[in-house]
C-alpha cells in the first residue's frame, strides 16, 4: 500500500525506497513529520504537536506545515496568500476531510469562516520513487476571492546546514551550476520572463554534502513553462522551508463564485544515494508519466540542421545541396531552420507570416521534401509561432494582437513582439497556419523556437484588472496551441527551443519530444552545460549538435572530441557540410554509425556522472542498459607528466564479465574489476576523448 492513514491521523506515503509523512495536529493543522528513507510501520511515526509560548516564538511560525499561508503569526514565506472581499488576508483552516483513490490522496483544508477551500493532492509513484503534488483553490461562496500567491507545494525539511543546487546563466551560457549553503534567510530562484528562460531552473535540489553516489538529496521539478519561483528559507526553528510554484511577483488570480484554480504539478523525490539516483529516478518517471507516451520509448533520430550553415540564406537549391551531403553521413532527419517563410531575409521581418517564401521556394517546399525523402531522410522545419515582427503582414493586419501597454512604446526583443496568446483569435490563427503547413507538406518534425522574453503584460483583449493574470493565461494559451497541433498531427515530433535551452522544463515535456539544450555548441562549454542539464532533465531530451562554431576562438578542438560530446545526448549535425573536408565527412559518418549502435543505451540507459567537469579537467560519464555499457571520457588539459587517467566505473554487475576494445586491444574484465580497480586510460595532449563500448558476456 503506497498510502496509509493511521487512527491518530498520520498520513504515510511510501514509494519503493522512500517515505513521506505528515499528520493532522490537535489544532486541525496539517503538519509535516518525515521525508527520507523508507519506514514501513506507520505506528512508529509519532505526531509531535508544537505547543508553548505564543509571544516571540509563535506556535504558528514554528509548525512545519504542508500548506502555510501568509498571515496570523507566521513570518516565514508561506505558500499561499489569499485576500477575501472584506480585506481579510489570512487563511485559518481545519482539515475538512480526505479521499484516497489508488495512489492519489486528496486532503481538503477549509477556512473556518469563509467559503474557501484548498485541496492538496499527492500522487505516489512507487516504482519510480516520485511523489507528484499539486493544489486547487476553490471558492464555494458568493464573494470574489483573490489569490495573490499559490505555490504548488511546500516542503519543510528538518534540520540545518543544507546546500541548494541550481543553475544560472544567460543566452548561450545556460545551466551553470551554483551551490549555496543555506545558513539563514531565503534563497530564491525565479523567472519573470514569461518562460523559464536561461536563468535558474524551476526545480529544487537540497542536500548535505551529497555526491553522485552517496548522501541525502531532496529534489522536485515544477511542471510549468512560465514565471516560476523556488524559495528555500532556513527558519530559526530547525527546519528549511522549501516552496515551489508559479511566481507571485506579478501574479493575481480572481476566483469568482464557484471557481477553482489548479496549480501546476511538482514531481519530487528523495534519494539516499546521492545525485545519481535522483537523476535516474526522475528520468524514468519522466519517460513513464510526463513525455508524450506515443514517442517516449522511441529513440530520437540523428538530425542535420542547416542553421549554422546557411542562417537566413535559405533557398531550395542550397538546402538540396546540404541534404545530399547530410544523407551521405547517415543522418535520418533533415531540418530547415529559420528563413524559409514570409520576407524572412534576416531577423527584422517575417515572423507571423507562416507562408513559404516564393522567391526562395518557387514551387513550394515539395521539391525539397521530395529530394530529402528520396535520400532516405525525413523532413523537419523551424517555426516561432508565438512571435510577430513589426515588418510582417500579420502585424500590419492585427497590430492589436500583441502584449503592450497602450501608453508606452512597445518593447522589442530581437526586433519582434510577443503575440497575445490569451486571445483565442490569436491562438486560432497560429493553429490554422501551422496546421495548414503540416497538412500540405510531408513534415515529420517541428523545431518550435521562442527568441524573446515577455516584458509588458498588457493586452487589448484583457481588462486592466486582469493584467496580473496574463502571465499564467499566456502559458495556458501556449499549452492549448501545442496540444491542439499535436492532436491534429500525432505523428509529428516537436522540439522545444527558446534561443537554446530557455524552454527546458517539465511543463514543456508534456507536449514536446525533445529540447534544444543550448545555442552554445563549443564542446568545452557544452560538456559543462550538459552535465548540469542532466541533473534533472533526461538525456533523451538533450539535443546536441556537432558544429563548426565549436572551433571558435583560439581553441582548435578535434572533431572526435566534438562528436563524442554530442553523442552524450541526442546526436545532431549542424556543420556547414559545404566547407567540410572529405576526411571530416568520413569521420562524421563513422561517428553517426557508432552513435546509432549506442543510442538506445545513451538515450534510455542509467546515467553515471563518473568525473565531474565542474571539479576536474578529466570528465567522464557512462550509460548502461540491456547488457551494453557506453563510457565517454574527456581530457580537457593534460597534466604535466600524467599520461594515464584512472577511471572507476559504476553500476555494473560485479560478477559479470564485460568485453570491450580499448586503444585497439580487446579486453574482458569483470564488473568488480572495472568498478574497484578501474581502467587506466592513456590520454595524451589537450582535448582528448574516448568512447568505450562494453557488452556483457553472457555465460550459461
Ligand atoms: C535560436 C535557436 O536556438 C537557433 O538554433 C536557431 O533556430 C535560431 N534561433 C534561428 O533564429
Amino acid at each position: 500500500m503506497s498510502i496509509t492513514i493511521s487512527k491518530n491521523k498520520v498520513y504515510l506515503l511510501n514509494t519503493a525506497h522512500t517515505s513521506y509523512a505528515f499528520f493532522e495536529d490537535e489544532d486541525g493543522i496539517l503538519a509535516h513529520l518525515y521525508w527520507g528513507k523508507r519506514i514501513d510501520d506507520i505506528e512508529e511515526l509519532e505526531p509531535v504537536t508544537v505547543t508553548g509560548e505564543q509571544g516571540y516564538h509563535p506556535v504558528t511560525d514554528r509548525k512545519q506545515e504542508e500548506c502555510s499561508s501568509y498571515g496570523m503569526m507566521r513570518y516565514k514565506e508561506g505558500s499561499l496568500k489569499v485576500a477575501f472581499s472584506d480585506g481579510v488576508r489570512d487563511f485559518r483552516y481545519r482539515v475538512a476531510g480526505h479521499s484516497v483513490e489508488e495512489n492519489h490522496l486528496k486532503i481538503t483544508l477549509e477556512d473556518v469562516h469563509y467559503k474557501f477551500r484548498v485541496h492538496l493532492h499527492y500522487i505516489v509513484y512507487e516504482e519510480e520513487d516520485i511523489i507528484e503534488r499539486y493544489r486547487e483553490a476553490e471558492n464555494f461562496g458568493e464573494d470574489e476571492v483573490i489569490l495573490e500567491r499559490f505555490h504548488s507545494a511546500e516542503y519543510p525539511i528538518y534540520g540545518t546546514g543544507y546546500s541548494s543546487l541550481n543553475c544560472n546563466g544567460t543566452w548561450a551560457d545556460e545551466f551553470k551550476p551554483y551551490s549555496d549553503t543555506l545558513n539563514a534567510g531565503k534563497k530564491a530562484y525565479e523567472s519573470l520572463r514569461g518562460s523559464v528562460a536561461h536563468v535558474g531552473s524551476p526545480y529544487f535540489i537540497i542536500h548535505k554534502d551529497a555526491d553522485e553516489t552517496s548522501g541525502d538529496v531532496y529534489f522536485g521539478a515544477l511542471s510549468y513553462s512560465g514565471n516560476f519561483k523556488v524559495v528555500a528559507e532556513q527558519t530559526p526553528y530547525q527546519f528549511l522551508n522549501v516552496l515551489i510554484g508559479i511566481s507571485d511577483t506579478d501574479f493575481e488570480w480572481k476566483l469568482k463564485a464557484g471557481e477553482c484554480f489548479r496549480t501546476p504539478s511538482v514531481y519530487a523525490g528523495f534519494s539516499g544515494e546521492g545525485f545519481g539516483a535522483m537523476s535516474n529516478n526522475l528520468s524514468l518517471f519522466a519517460r513513464r508519466h510526463v513525455m508524450p507516451q506515443d514517442k517516449a520509448e522511441k529513440p530520437l533520430r540523428v538530425l542535420y540542421n542547416s542553421w549554422e550553415a546557411t542562417t537566413f540564406d535559405v533557398t531550395c537549391e542550397k538546402q538540396m545541396e546540404l541534404a545530399k551531403k547530410a544523407a551521405a553521413l547517415g543522418t535520418e532527419l533533415f531540418v530547415v531552420d529559420d528563413g524559409w517563410f514570409g520576407e524572412r531575409n534576416d531577423d527584422h521581418a517575417g515572423l507571423g507570416d507562416w507562408y513559404v517564401n516564393p522567391k526562395k521556394f518557387p514551387q513550394g517546399l515539395k521539391p525539397l521534401i521530395d529530394c530529402v525523402k528520396s535520400l532516405g531522410m525525413d523532413f523537419g522545419i523551424w517555426i516561432e509561432p508565438e512571435m510577430v515582427n513589426e515588418d510582417s503582414d500579420l502585424y500590419r493586419a492585427h497590430p492589436d494582437w500583441i502584449y503592450r501597454y497602450e501608453t508606452r512604446p512597445v518593447l522589442e526583443g530581437r526586433y519582434q513582439y510577443m503575440l497575445d496568446l490569451t486571445n483565442p483569435a490569436v491562438t486560432d490563427y497560429i493553429i490554422e497556419r501551422i496546421d495548414e503547413l503540416l497538412s500540405e507538406n510531408d513534415i515529420s518534425y517541428i523545431k518550435w523556437d521562442m527568441n524573446r522574453a515577455l516584458g509588458e503584460c498588457g493586452s487589448s483583449f484583457q481588462k486592466p484588472e486582469e493584467f496580473k493574470s496574463i502571465w499564467v493565461k499566456h502559458v495556458e494559451g501556449f499549452y492549448h496551441t501545442i496540444r491542439e497541433l499535436r492532436r491534429r498531427h500525432p505523428d509529428v515530433e516537436f522540439e522545444a527551443c527558446a534561443s537554446g535551452g530557455g524552454r527546458a522544463d517539465y511543463g514543456c515535456m508534456h507536449y514536446f519530444d525533445e529540447f534544444w539544450t543550448s545555442d552554445n555548441t563549443d564542446p568545452l562549454v557544452r560538456l559543462s552545460i550538459q552535465e548540469t542539464y542532466s541533473y534533472l532533465y533526461p538525456v533523451k531530451y538533450m539535443r546536441a549538435w556537432v558544429t563548426d562554431a565549436a572551433s571558435a576562438g583560439a581553441r582548435v578542438i578535434p572533431l572526435e572530441f566534438k562528436l563524442h560530446c554530442a553523442m552524450c545526448g541526442a546526436l545532431g549535425i549542424g556543420m556547414n557540410l559545404n566547407k567540410a573536408t572529405e576526411e571530416q565527412l568520413a569521420e562524421v559518418k563513422e561517428g553517426v554509425a557508432l552513435y546509432k549502435s549506442i543510442r538506445n543505451t545513451v538515450q534510455f540507459g542509467t546515467l553515471h556522472r563518473l568525473k565531474s567537469l565542474h571539479r576536474d579537467d578529466f570528465h567522464a560519464l557512462s550509460y548502461d542498459r540491456d547488457g551494453q555499457v557506453v563510457v565517454f571520457a574527456f581530457l580537457i588539459r593534460q597534466a604535466r607528466g600524467q599520461e594515464e587517467y584512472l577511471l572507476k566505473l559504476q553500476g555494473l554487475k560485479k560478477d559479470t564479465k564485460y568485453r570491450f576494445t580499448l586503444d585497439g586491444k580487446e579486453y574482458t574484465k569483470s564488473g568488480a574489476y572495472l568498478m574497484n580497480h578501474g581502467l587506466f586510460l592513456k590520454m595524451r595532449g589537450d582535448y582528448r576523448s574516448k568512447c568505450i563500448v562494453m557488452e556483457e558476456v553472457f555465460t550459461k
